[in-house]
């Protein structure tokens, strides 16, 4: 997402502000004010804000989209907050191994070309003993669900979204089997899924190998 898309994500996720803090929250029970983060693909970097000002962490943001790593950054200029936002591809991740203690990836799995590239690079990345979160859309999402998260956006823009949910992102999403699947190819093995009526969590951990 480039230019005016991703204008017009960022003020529709604006709105999601409440959720963005409910996920901050849960991660920030896993960090400390020492704990080097980093956040695939923070499209305009609102989980970003949050978590650096729930725990003081240290967040780095990660995505592809020359026009989201310059709304991050702006957007976390005005939340007078120093993050470092850089593009870059989640299948090539530009760090060295063993840097970070949590890595989290929100609603953008979906749409990495090299899903297992990117399992493994975030697992090349981790610390031993550290925790990856990927937050996504679920394929069997419920209709309910969606009505649920587009309520109260306005006539036009929740029919523009539920008709984005239930073409491209439907397209696209993961099964359940399929992530296990996925993730059993990939260097984790395994990992925790859980689910709720539009998505599910993946919870993978560094072990030893
Ligand atoms: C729907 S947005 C989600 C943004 C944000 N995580 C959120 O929760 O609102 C999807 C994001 O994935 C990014 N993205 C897609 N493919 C990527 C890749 N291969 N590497 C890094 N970022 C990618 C896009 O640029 C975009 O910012």
């Amino acid at each position: 997402m480039e230019g005016f898309s991703a204008k017009w994500y960022a003020r529709q996720t604006a709105n999601d502000a409440d959720e963005f803090q409910r996920t901050a929250r849960r991660i920030g029970a896993h960090l400390s004010g020492v704990s080097r983060v980093l956040e695939i693909a923070p499209g305009p970097g609102y989980l970003a804000i949050e978590l650096v000002k729930l725990s003081g962490c240290r967040l780095t943001g990660l995505d592809i989209s020359r026009s989201f790593v310059g709304i991050a950054a702006e957007n976390a200029r005005k939340a007078g907050l120093h993050i470092d936002f850089e593009q870059g591809d989640a299948a090539d991740l530009p760090f060295p191994a063993d840097q970070f203690d949590f890595i989290v990836c929100r609603a953008a799995f979906k749409n990495f070309t090299q899903p297992l590239a990117a399992l493994n690079e975030m697992r090349r990345v981790l610390k031993l003993g550290g925790t990856a979160l990927i937050i996504d859309l679920r394929k069997d999402f419920s209709k309910a669900a969606v009505s649920d998260y587009v309520s109260g956006r306005g006539t036009l823009n929740a029919m523009i979204i539920k008709w984005i949910f239930n073409t491209m992102l439907k397209k696209r999403a993961y099964t359940r089997e399929g992530l296990a699947e996925l993730v059993s190819q990939s260097e984790f093995r395994q990992g925790d899924i859980r689910l709720d009526p539009l998505g599910f969590e993946l919870w993978l951990r560094k072990q030893g190998s």
